[in-house]
């Protein structure tokens, strides 16, 4: 069976010139269908970069990078949007929500590009709220929202189009333990219940315990990888 993820050798420059940088010095990796990996690191070691290239929101300098078999790199900047649309989710650390618009409207957006129909679009946006507790706060607008309500609604967001893999760059950056440790048992449980494999950055060790595979990131490069029972 092919590899769900599999990176080889990935390297990042950013700039040119004197002004160049790597930022990843020679990643290789491989993941799994089903995982949920931590992706740990201080800050600056280049977990963003790395996410930015599985997300396919950005390619390596070098190296190769293979999704469900497709050659990633080798495909045009629409190709890969469309890839991205249908097949990965987003979290970020800034919830990015539209604060005049309502919950509801903001899980729809994505489903809107895909052109599903209005009706099909808010009920399985209700699902999706539903799935993160929220259903009931489906037309309150985001700035009416805490926080940790913002983020439930991205992960909505990012869920509705069903995706197989969900990217989450500090997801719990902005949030209180309590609010933190919400988002991660959510996290979890779309893992476990909806086999959605998840990559998430954090520099929270606690928040890390609650995957199952830990990779470690200094300078640019992969330290460690270990896994829990
Ligand atoms: N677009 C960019 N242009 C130039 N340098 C960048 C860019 N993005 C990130 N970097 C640099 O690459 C390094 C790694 O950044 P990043 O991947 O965001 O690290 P992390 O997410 O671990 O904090 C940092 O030194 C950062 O300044
Ligand atoms: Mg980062």
């Amino acid at each position: 069976m092919k590899d769900f993820i599999a990176l080889k050798n990935i390297h990042k420059v950013y700039g040119k010139g004197e002004n160049a940088f790597e930022a990843l010095k020679g990643v290789s990796l491989r993941i799994n269908k089903g995982e949920f990996v931590a992706l740990m690191g201080p800050s600056g070691s280049g977990k963003s970069s790395l996410a930015n290239i599985l997300g396919t929101l950005d390619v390596g300098s070098r190296g190769e990078y293979s999704f469900c078999g497709v050659d990633v790199f080798g495909l045009s900047q629409n190709q890969r949007a469309l890839l991205r649309r249908n097949y990965i989710g987003f979290i970020f650390q800034g919830f990015n929500l539209l604060a005049r618009t309502t919950a509801l409207e903001n899980v729809e957006l994505p489903l809107m590009y895909k052109g599903i129909k209005k009706k099909q679009r808010e009920q399985i946006a209700l699902e999706s709220l539903e799935l993160v507790g929220l259903k009931n706060w489906a037309h309150h607008t985001s700035a009416k929202l805490s926080g940790g309500q913002q983020q439930r609604v991205a992960i909505a967001r990012a869920i509705a189009s069903k995706p197989l893999f969900l990217l989450a760059d500090e997801p719990t950056g902005n949030l209180d333990t309590k609010r933190s440790v919400e988002i991660m048992e959510i996290l979890q449980s779309l893992n476990s219940d909806l086999g959605i494999t998840i990559l998430m950055v954090t520099h929270e060790p606690d928040m890390a315990q609650y995957a199952s595979r830990e990779l470690h990131f200094l300078d640019g490069k992969l330290l460690s990888d270990s896994s829990r029972q």
